[in-house]
């Protein structure tokens, strides 16, 4: 055993310092997989964040530990923004003036907004370790899952499992490309050596028989499923190429909502308990230094801070502060009154956010799993639905909640126009095409349409290529004292990730003002 000082002399032997080796060597333990080291303090400086979302309470949290003064401004009397899990007493105001409150069983929730963590997506895991939230994995690919083509072709409003549809494909694809190179149709530029090689690949890859031919393999599941005694089990015929393509199967209905995506692809967690145990870990810390109900009307710069105009139950007040971080989604942004630059206004006016929905419809028994063996993952359909997400937690319980439907753009914006009644008909409706056991084991739903949601106005930033380098940048600098953050400020939009990478960002960069030290982030500490 070496002794610490004999340790230090050891290490400084080697070209790596002392700090790596002494954790290589489980001398010390080790740093938090993202660390945030910045040096220098905030003197108490006041600033005051708006939007109670995960970036204005990751910003005040980071900026506490520095020492700073913060408060936070929050319109709504919840912390977390759109990391919010419905549960019983869950309330909702949509433009327009419908009011909606969740009558879900104690115990149930879904997640509204972020539902699903990527394993790359490592600065929200960090902050899951640090805010000790326990996460547990969250499935998003299941192969037992159906498409459902409503409507078209010749698989039309038969539930297909995605296991047939994935190496139906597979195979025909395979098959099509070994026969092509085979017959010298497809030239890739190879030798016959390696053309033999891809083939051989293609036939393992494809399920494909001794003539390069797909005749269907136990990949695609069983019509008799294997047993005892001479149940040796049933493979069904695979659908045709004709029939996926004329069904609508090869659409971006079915694709374009992929879990091959780089984002969705496995690993990815969630909360355990709902994602909104997150929000609930910074609320922890933060809390205190929350203003809850406190609608914003007005951001100004001036001469040597900001002042801001708010209206609570009490009335209008207003709040001056050394430096604002505005985590205000642009859209509902976009209606405040402020000082700021032509091209920051520009940006906040111009860039639109994506249209999107969700409806957790709570059922008396778990039919999915026990009828239909899924658990968790996601059916596709090219409904009005687009998905419907199957939970990842409480497997085998009693009850449980669906999300009915996940969709986006214009169908988002159809189901978001219809009253929350007819939102939970529709979700009914189409669903039982899918699974009949709806109309019997339903109980209650709550729906939330994000783009009509007061104080979100949308689900999340969309850019252009051209908007990242015009109304994209001109919100990456401060605005005189004001700095931007949120996802819509990150490349990582629509992810918590992109919340709490922007709140790193922005505090880095009042920090380095404040203290006139030059860091910038992420290359920081990471
Ligand atoms: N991040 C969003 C999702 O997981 C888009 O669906």
């Amino acid at each position: 055993m070496l002794t610490r000082r004999e340790f230090l002399q050891k290490a400084g032997n080697y070209t790596l310092g002392a700090y790596p080796a002494m954790i290589a060597m489980g001398m010390l333990p080790a740093a938090p997989a993202h660390p945030f080291r910045l040096e220098g303090d905030g003197n108490g400086k006041e600033v005051l964040i708006l939007g109670a979302g995960l970036a204005g309470m990751a910003a005040a949290y980071e900026l506490g530990k520095l020492g700073y003064q913060c408060t936070i401004l929050e319109a709504r009397e919840r912390a977390g923004g759109r990391c919010w899990s419905i549960r019983k007493g869950s309330s909702n105001v949509e433009t327009g003036g419908q009011v909606h409150t969740a009558a879900f069983d104690e115990g149930q929730y879904f997640n509204a907004g972020p539902s699903r963590i990527p394993h790359h997506h490592a600065l929200t895991l960090h902050y899951c370790k640090e805010l000790k939230v326990p996460i547990q994995v969250y499935n998003n690919v299941n192969e037992n899952t159906y498409y459902f083509s409503e409507g078209k072709g010749p698989l039309s409003n038969k539930k297909v499992r995605v296991r047939e549809v994935h190496n139906d494909m597979r195979g025909w694809m395979a098959e099509l490309l070994a026969k092509g190179m085979d017959g010298g149709k497809i030239d890739a530029g190879m030798s016959k050596e390696d053309t033999l090689k891809v083939i051989e690949y293609l036939r393992a890859e494809g399920g494909l028989d001794i003539d390069k031919l797909y005749k269907a393999s136990a990949r695609r599941g069983y019509i008799d499923s294997p047993g005892p005694g001479d149940k040796e089990g049933k493979i069904g015929d695979p659908m045709t190429l004709v029939a996926m393509a004329e069904s609508g199967l090869l659409d971006p209905d079915f694709y374009n909502v992929a879990e091959y995506t780089y984002e969705l692809q496995g690993t990815l967690f969630q909360a355990v308990g709902g994602m909104d145990r997150i929000a609930a870990a910074f609320e922890q810390r933060v809390g205190g230094q929350i203003r809850r109900g406190a609608e914003v009307s007005a951001i100004h710069n001036v001469e040597k801070g900001v002042k801001v105009v708010y209206k609570d139950a009490e009335g209008e007040k207003s709040m001056a502060a050394d430096l604002c971080i505005c985590t205000i989604p642009l859209p509902v942004l976009s209606n405040i009154d402020h000082n700021f630059s032509s091209d920051a206004s520009r940006a906040i006016d111009s860039i639109v956010y994506m249209s999107t929905g969700k409806i957790g419809l709570q059922f008396k028994r778990r039919f999915w799993e026990e009828d239909e063996g899924i658990y968790g993952g996601i059916t596709h359909t090219n409904n009005q639905l687009t998905q419907i997400f199957y939970p990842s937690y409480d497997y085998l319980s009693g009850k449980g909640i669906l999300i009915g439907y996940y969709n986006f753009n214009e169908k988002a914006v159809a189901t978001g126009n219809l009253s929350y009644d007819e939102r939970e008909q529709l979700a009914l409706d189409k669903g039982s095409l899918i699974h009949p056991q709806y109309r019997q084991e339903f109980e209650t739903s709550f729906s939330v349409s994000w783009h009509k949601t007061k104080y979100n106005l949308g689900g999340w930033a969309l850019y252009s290529q051209e908007e990242r380098q015009t109304l994209y940048k001109a919100l990456l600098q401060p605005d005189g004292q004001v700095y931007f953050a949120g996802e819509h400020m990150t490349y990582l939009n629509a992810w918590m990730a992109g919340a709490l990478e922007s709140a790193r960002s922005v505090v880095a960069a009042l920090h380095s003002r404040v203290t006139g030290q030059r860091f910038s982030y992420p290359s920081l500490g990471s």
